[in-house]
């Protein structure tokens, strides 16, 4: 005998019933607004909800995902809403529930022998840094966005960000999770261990795996020695090619004390000083690219200090450096880092653009920037390009702006496809991935089988139906179809 699917309405009520009634959301609630949940962060969709449901405690995410694998209702989790390939939001179907995490948000411990924290998947980046530092640590996972994503986001992206050339994606920087399964198991895996090697590495699989496999529930985190010292320093650039070269310098001359190294084009700096010219940009208009270089120091800030000046000194003579300063202090500092941080919301402000997070090897990136500017040039006259990104981990942000004047939703209807078609071939001929870190969403899920190894794709299938047969948990991200 086959028991009777609820239906939607004795799914609310059952879902009212595990986590109280004013954690589900609905639309027929008096007064509802659920557009902060089902809008994504770069408006390029806008779904439509069963319901949102917020989970306090692990305990509570199982029973939801029992009650909607019975329904057979898809489930989208989600973290703070930051993810820029749409992979958070519902489909406008109406049928789906947003799982969103962000009541499970507490540091559940930190062990300072072991140099770890244990955290709730909701919890916002910024928090987690803040608690790692009161303890004396630092957690080195940075990027705009860390006032409101999640560190269960970051895991289901498995997020890079601006200190990746040192320490690592998010993937690197996590030794456990805790993971309810599209069964609505609890799998207890946080361990704090740095080495296991006792079958599949689950961990891994699910990280990166955006919402498909598993919801995370919890993590433990590495945490690493706060620096003595750290400095920041701005430098000009007359060509790619002398970004890289300088980079090979730094590595050189820092070791593991370089902790970022972001390349930004000038047209991406122009929009930031168009947009907010209170920030005042340095250096942009008499240099085709800029570069911000941190040097994390664990003696003093006169070490850090003499290592950076011999670097730029020695760029300078090199000719890979035209100009540069060096912040005198951490607000300079950290004006500085907001002007990298801004271009995101400078492109916002000009208008609608096709983005791109692309990764090359770090010694090709000048041929293929020299090569697919000029291609891009030819397929999309007047085209405007915002490049900039994590030069260090050959990851960059090779952005499409409308050119002057043109309608934005036009440009994107017309030549979001072709500009994609176009900047991925050339990312496959020069040996890269067509997402470093934003992952795949549904953005790039009608592309990813035309770039990705067919016998890679076919095991990503088999996982898929191996762990999710009913295919609930986001499905039409990552994968079209089982
Ligand atoms: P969401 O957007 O809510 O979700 C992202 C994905 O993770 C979705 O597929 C969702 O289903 C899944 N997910 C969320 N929570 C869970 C969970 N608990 N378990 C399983 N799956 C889950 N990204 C970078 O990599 N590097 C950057 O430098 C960077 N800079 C950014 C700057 C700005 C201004 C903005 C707006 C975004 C930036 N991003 C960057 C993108 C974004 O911040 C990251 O993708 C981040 O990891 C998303 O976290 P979130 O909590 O907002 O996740
Ligand atoms: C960044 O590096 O700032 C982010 O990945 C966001 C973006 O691509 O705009
Ligand atoms: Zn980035």
């Amino acid at each position: 005998m086959t028991a009777l699917k609820p239906n939607p309405h004795e799914l609310i009520a059952q879902l009212r019933a595990i986590c109280g009634p004013a954690n589900v959301l609905t639309h027929e609630d008096p007064g509802a607004d659920l557009s902060p949940w089902e809008q994504d962060w770069r408006k390029r969709v806008r779904g439509r909800a069963l319901a949102v449901v917020r989970p306090g405690d692990t305990a509570q995410v199982a029973a939801v995902v029992k009650a909607c694998a019975a329904a057979s209702t898809p489930i989208v989790p989600q973290g703070g809403n930051t993810g820029l390939v749409v992979g958070g939001v519902p489909d406008d179907s109406g049928t789906q529930i947003v799982l969103s995490m962000t009541r499970m948000n507490a540091v559940r411990a930190i062990d300072p022998d072991n140099l770890t924290i244990t955290v709730e998947a909701g919890c916002v980046l910024q928090n987690l840094q803040l608690a790692a530092e009161n303890a004396g640590f630092l957690f080195p996972l940075s990027r705009g966005a860390e006032g409101s994503c999640t560190i269960g986001g970051n895991l289901g992206t498995n997020a890079g960000g601006t200190q990746v050339v040192r320490y690592g994606n998010t993937r690197e920087l996590c030794l456990g999770l805790e993971v309810v399964t599209a069964q609505g198991e609890i799998w207890h895996g946080l361990t704090g261990l740095r080495k296991d090697n006792t079958g599949y590495d689950l961990r891994n699989l699910m990280i990166g795996s955006e919402g498909t496999l598993g919801i995370i529930t919890a993590a433990t985190m590495k945490l690493y020695p706060l620096p003595a010292a750290q400095l920041t320093a701005w430098a000009a650039v007359p060509s790619m090619e002398a970004a890289v070269q300088l980079l090979g310098l730094a590595h050189q001359r820092l070791g593991p004390g370089l902790t970022g190294f972001e390349v930004m084009g000038q047209f991406a700096l122009s929009l930031v000083d168009k947009h907010y010219p209170h920030l005042r940009v340095p250096l942009w208009q008499t240099s085709p690219w800029c570069v911000l270089l941190e040097n994390s120091d664990s003696e003093n800030e006169t070490h850090a200090r003499s290592q950076f000046e011999a670097l730029l000194e020695a760029a300078l003579e090199a000719g890979c450096v035209s100009d540069a300063v060096v912040a005198e202090n951490l607000t300079q500092a950290r004006g500085l880092w907001h002007i990298r941080e801004s271009i995101t919301l400078a492109q916002v402000q000009e208008g609608l653009n096709i983005k791109h997070d692309i990764s090359i090897p770090v010694s090709l990136i000048p041929a293929f920037v020299a090569e697919t500017d000029a291609l891009l040039a030819l397929e999309v006259p007047g085209v405007r390009l915002v490049d900039f990104g994590h030069l260090g981990d050959g990851n960059l942000h090779y952005n499409v702006q409308a050119p002057e004047g043109a309608d934005g939703q036009a440009f994107l209807r017309d030549f979001e496809d072709k500009v994609n078609t176009l900047v991925f071939d050339q990312v496959l001929k020069f040996k890269g991935s067509i997402s470093a870190e934003h992952g795949v969403g549904e953005l790039k899920v009608g592309k990813l089988p035309l770039y990705k190894d067919p016998t890679a794709l076919a095991m990503m299938r088999a996982v898929k139906a191996a762990l999710d047969p009913q295919n609930l948990l986001n499905p039409g991200r990552v994968l079209e179809t089982l």
